[in-house]
């Protein structure tokens, strides 16, 4: 297990030229109440528009320590008093919230690792019913200026097949017109239907 494959980031002032962090968030429904699980925060770049946007918690979690202190140091800066940054192998540990818990998971350039489905079903645990996911990362296109290896990027057919066998339904897609070198996509775990009595 451990970290995923080709999931180094690059400084972070360099990190940080590719995105519209707050167009990001908002566009893709990351808004309200609850609990937000955030799958790899990195530099925490989409941590705090999260942290503005929702009323609950973002657990914003990533496996290298350094990534965990800039997210935690980031919320301090903006007086976000609702981030919380923890140092986690959601891989190997999953994510550490209660099943149902959550309103909503970030997976933002992260499932091309090598247990995507694993991870969208680790997600789907910790959602409550009617919590949203959702997905960013590379386009594929061998202009991007990053990104990881064409051969292993996954597309949106490719993420929204495998957040389905994990049980999510297809919200959208987003095309995210603020960002050049990105696609996105919302997809929800499906409320519980009672049986008819
Ligand atoms: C490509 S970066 C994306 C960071 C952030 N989501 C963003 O888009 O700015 C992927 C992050 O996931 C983290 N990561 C990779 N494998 C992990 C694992 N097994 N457990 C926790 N974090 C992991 C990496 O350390 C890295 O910070």
């Amino acid at each position: 297990m451990g970290k995923g494959r080709e999931s180094g980031m690059p400084d972070e002032a360099y990190w940080q030229t590719f995105f519209n962090p707050e167009c990001i968030v908002a566009k893709l429904d990351c808004a309200g109440p609850g609990d937000v699980v955030e799958f790899g925060c990195g530099y925490g770049l989409f941590t705090m528009p999260a942290a503005k946007l929702v009323s609950g918690a973002v657990y914003a979690l990533d496996i290298e320590p350094e990534m965990v202190a800039a997210t935690a140091a980031s919320a301090v800066k903006a007086g976000y008093a609702n981030v919380v940054a923890q140092e986690r192998d959601f891989v190997a540990d999953g994510c550490g919230r209660p099943d149902g818990s959550a309103a909503y998971a970030m997976l933002f350039n992260i499932l091309h690792i090598e247990e995507p489905v694993a991870l969208l079903r680790e997600a789907y645990r910790a959602l409550a019913p009617g919590g949203k996911v959702g997905i960013i990362h590379w386009k594929l296109d061998p202009a991007t200026p990053r990104g990881p290896s064409l051969t292993i990027r996954p597309q949106p057919e490719q993420c929204r097949e495998w957040a389905e066998q994990a049980g999510f339904r297809f919200v959208r897609g987003e095309d995210l017109c603020c960002c050049s070198w990105h696609w996105g996509m919302v997809l929800e775990r499906p409320q519980t239907h009672e049986r008819p009595g």
